[in-house]
């Protein structure tokens, strides 16, 4: 259940009348608990509560209800009861059905209130239903509950109205959902005169089963757009010239509403009498998104990012210099006036914008700062001097592109009440600008020095349409002397597996011609090309936050030495973290911010609560001079070649299972002479047993003494003939071999190509004997023990994650990349001696949980104990040998890596431009 269901539900469940017995369970079922479940607990059988009339879920809720007016005794017995503790519940509730009192055990929040009320704070209990709630969504259940109101109307309205859900007729369904939102704003708002003027006046001129709703609104929204000069003429009904003029271009054009039913127009009604005074533009409009969305409605209200996530792009990329100029200009009122010119001159642009978020948070960022600088300057009543068409976004969608008005529309107004007066709010509100300044169309396509000039460029383009702005209104060039532009957002990352076709024609049409092998990269590098071309024109500065596949792996040295090559640097970074929404069912990605730009020091480098001042940041987002690090064929370090696993390229018929190799065994003793073990990373990961047929050119006639092992060498070159590989076909000569035809005397170290993020080591394993690989591993052949206390170490799984990157979530190892870039200072006997026996450690911890495979022993949530102190061990000889202690953490290890790394390739290694030598 999402947070917009579990709202509607509590919401029945409070307006209903009130049972006693069924309240518990009728409770747990709006917050999607099975009919299964809530049987189990209605008959007792799980039921573990100790209180009378009590409902106790194991690890989750106790519940009491109770006769009236002993809601503080019965919450008491809930917080005495043994049960409550054992059972581990996480909440406490007792009703009466007059009044509620609740506790959330692991926070220690509180609730009470009126039984009617509870569901206003349904924020308070959404973990209930596995959805870990920020602050944003407890605060803001006029905004889930919008959402959910406005979703059911246009389901309904879509049902009924076959033409508007066509592709053709979408844009007119979401213009006319904008128009909405903004009258149920207006009328709790006092933008209408009169409170409730909308809905009153829908409700009091409508039919109940909503036959003509349409013709209501249409002859409203024509009011709203008819100048009160022109109201003499244009007939309206006594009942309508109360609607003042509104257009803005919200209300220009076309009229035309959807045919309402009986529930359309009830569900109208029922959005209409929430207090959309309170409605929050920061995170709504992303909530609403999922409306007009019909592949995104099931994830309703939840996707939508988070303020402080937000403030982290803004606030380094110019927020944090206003309020430190603010803060130095103190009551100087030359210096503050100063700043608000600045201020009135500095544009936003988000080229990815959604529904606003980034413009809506920088705008009331930036009349915050303001407001101050009045209220410093004895000028607290006075008209703002940042003009909202300098909150510029492009937005492919129209509905994120109208809602995105919408919200820097309310926004505006808000900030008007807050730092002026609802007075001086109001008499300045309508008519609404109509100028346009977020561009419904493809960012990739459209020329941003167009949409958003810089001073003195003269640029004039005539924007896509949008609200059916009449031609003449649709330039949306101004003049903005001096001003400073800054570029934000998160736009689409989409990899390279993930890009349809669109998609990946706009990479080739953005970056192909700049970058070889563009067609690796994800989408989001178009939108740093272009901010970065257009940072070069202009005063401005980019931060975009993205996954962080750009800043590690193979994307790396693709694309970053082009960007650098600009003369542009890196000024700021967030290293990963994760940009989750509001709930732990929605799996979130890991991101990145980079902040883009001229040259400016000092540099900061964010790292969780960490920030660290730097004067160079690499492509990794570390501070290093190292820009990109380079595949090498040999290692830099004194370490042991690695190769690829074999190649079969067999059609799988030189490879055996236990009961074929057995077989043959049986048949003839002397066949396990070519029969050797064989591992990929399947085969030692999950502990899979698989052999293959291992002939060498002197025993191919033995070999072929076996009609099985004739057939399968048959079946093998017949397999190489056909295929469509020439490089399969030469090897049709020599069918009873695979392609490579390395193996070891006596000891084999693996590393698989891939291997899952979540475990703490890397995979690696050790065979003794002849023992064949394939190329889902790559392999040491017969090289020193200490090798493996290596590949072993959280020093070379960070170097790893970082060089080589990931594959979706999962580790991708590469020998060119990762092994043989892998700096390690010169090793004395001894430290070679104390690898050994750490990694001769690790594999006795392994073998005393025989017969478990190295997938379960590496599941972070169940690895023993020893096995973990072995690795700690390993680590802690290897970091001494680095740094004589142990690492504080990862960035530190990452530090000392490059570092190494920039002194091991002096010769090799370009200095970042710009760079100080350190
Ligand atoms: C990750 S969302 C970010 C939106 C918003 N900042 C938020 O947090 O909800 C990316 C947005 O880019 C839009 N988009 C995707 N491709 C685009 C393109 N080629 N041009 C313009 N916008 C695009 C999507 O529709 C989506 O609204």
């Amino acid at each position: 259940m999402n947070a917009v269901e579990i709202e509607e539900a509590l919401s029945t469940l409070a307006a209903e009348s009130f049972d006693a017995t069924e309240f518990p369970f009728a409770f747990l079922t709006a917050f999607g608990n099975k009919e299964t479940t809530i049987k189990r607990l209605r008959k007792g059988d799980t039921n573990a509560s100790d209180v009378p009339g009590g409902v106790l879920q194991r690890s989750n809720i106790h519940i009491a209800t109770c006769a009236p007016g002993t809601v503080r005794a019965a919450f008491q017995a809930l917080r005495a009861s043994a049960k409550t503790h054992q059972a581990k519940a996480k909440f406490l509730l007792a009703t009466d059905g007059q009044t509620l009192e609740a506790e959330d055990l692991i926070s220690g929040e509180v609730l009470v209130c009126e039984f009617p009320q509870f569901p206003d704070h349904f924020g308070f209990f959404l973990p209930l239903a596995g959805i870990s709630t920020i602050k944003e969504i407890k605060d803001s259940a006029i905004d889930v509950r919008a959402t959910g109101r406005l979703n059911k109307l246009y389901v309904e309205l879509l049902q009924n109205n076959n033409a508007w859900a066509t592709d053709e007729r979408r844009a007119d369904m979401n213009h006319f959902m904008a128009r909405l939102v903004f009258c149920f704003f207006a009328e709790d708002t006092d933008i209408f005169p009169g409170a409730t003027l909308f809905t009153r006046t829908v409700e009091q001129m409508t039919e109940r089963d909503g036959s003509n709703t349409h013709d209501v609104l249409e002859t409203i929204f024509r009011a709203m757009n008819v100048d009160v000069d022109v109201r003499a003429t244009a007939k309206l009904p006594r009942w309508a010239e109360q609607f003042p003029y509104v257009n803005g271009g919200l209300f220009s054009g076309s009229t035309d509403v959807p045919r309402f039913t009986r529930t359309a127009r009830s569900y109208l009604l029922r959005a209409g009498e929430l207090n959309w005074k309170e409605i929050n533009p920061d995170i709504f409009g992303s909530m609403i998104q999922a409306v007009a969305d019909d592949e995104e409605r099931g994830a309703l209200g939840m996707h939508y990012t988070s303020v402080p996530n937000i403030l982290k792009v803004l606030n380094p990329l110019f927020l944090d210099a206003l309020r430190a100029q603010l803060e130095a200009a103190g009551d100087n009122k030359v210096k503050l006036l100063n700043l608000r010119k600045r201020m009135s001159r500095i544009r936003v642009f988000d080229p990815a914008c959604g529904s606003g978020n980034f413009l809506v948070i920088a705008y009331k960022q930036m009349r915050a700062i303001e407001a101050e600088i009045n209220r410093r300057r004895g000028e607290p009543d006075l008209r703002t001097e940042i003009p909202l068409t300098n909150f510029r976004g492009i937005e492919l969608r129209d509905f994120p592109a109208e809602i995105a008005r919408l919200a820097l529309i309310i926004a505006e107004f808000q900030c008007d009440v807050l730092y002026r007066g609802q007075k001086e709010a109001l008499a300045e509100v309508l008519p609404l600008d109509a100028q346009n300044w977020i561009t419904c169309g493809n960012a990739l396509r459209l020329d941003w020095l167009g949409i958003c000039p810089p001073t003195g460029m003269g640029v004039r383009v005539i924007a896509d349409e949008l609200f059916g702005m009449p031609e003449n209104a649709k330039e949306i060039d101004f003049e903005n002397e001096g001003g400073e532009t800054y570029i934000c957002g998160n736009p689409p990352y989409v990899g390279r597996r993930n890009q349809t076709k669109e998609q990946k024609e706009e990479i080739k049409l953005v970056v192909g011609s700049r970058v070889k092998s563009s067609a690796s990269l994800d989408y989001v590098f178009c939108w740093i090309e272009k901010a970065s071309d257009y940072v070069l024109t202009t005063r401005s500065e980019f931060a975009f936050v993205t996954t962080n596949s750009v800043s590690q792996g193979t994307q790396i040295p693709i694309y970053w030495p082009h960007l650098f090559s600009k003369g542009l640097e890196i000024n700021f970074a967030h290293r990963s973290f994760p940009w989750s929404n509001n709930a732990s069912n929605n799996a979130g990605v890991t991101c990145v911010i980079l902040g883009i730009g001229q040259p400016r020091a000092p540099k900061f480098i964010f790292d969780g609560t960490q920030r660290q001042e730097t004067t160079a940041i690499n492509a990794y987002l570390l501070s290093s001079d190292v820009q990109v690090v380079e595949t090498s064929t040999t290692p830099i370090s004194a370490l042991a070649k690695m190769r690829y696993g074999n190649l079969p390229g067999d059609g799988n018929y030189l490879t055996l299972n236990l009961s074929e190799r057995d077989a043959l065994v049986r048949q003839n003793p002397e066949f396990a002479r070519i029969i050797i073990p064989l591992f990929g990373a399947q085969e030692f990961i999950r502990g899979m047993q698989r052999y293959c047929l291992w002939i060498d050119d002197a025993d191919l006639d033995f070999a072929l003494s076996s009609d099985f092992v004739r057939q399968r060498i048959d079946s093998v070159r017949l397999t190489r003939a056909n295929s469509p590989d020439p490089s399969y076909n030469a090897l049709v000569d020599r069918p009873h071999q695979f392609r490579d035809r390395n193996v070891a005397r006596q000891l084999t170290i693996l590393v698989p190509t891939i291997s899952s993020e979540a475990r703490e080591y890397l995979p690696t394993a050790v065979y003794g004997g002849r023992t064949g690989t394939t190329n889902q591993a790559y392999a040491l052949y017969d090289a020193p023990l200490w090798n493996m206390a290596l590949i072993a170490s959280r020093l070379h799984l960070v170097w790893i994650a970082t060089v080589c990157g990931k594959l979706k979530t999962d580790f991708r190892y590469s020998n060119t990349l990762g092994w043989n870039t892998f700096p390690v200072p010169l090793l004395t006997d001894q430290n070679k001696a104390d690898l050994k026996a750490c990694a001769e450690s690790i594999l006795l911890a392994r073998e005393a949980h025989f017969p478990a495979t190295i997938a379960d022993l590496y599941d972070p949530s169940s690895m023993p104990e020893n096995l973990r102190r072995a690795h700690e061990r390993n680590d802690e000889v290897l970091e001494r040998i680095y740094i004589g202690r142990r690492f504080r953490n990862d960035t530190e290890r990452l530090a000392k890596l490059f570092d190494l790394y920039t002194k091991m390739t002096a010769e090799q290694v370009k200095p970042m431009k710009g760079a100080k030598a350190r």
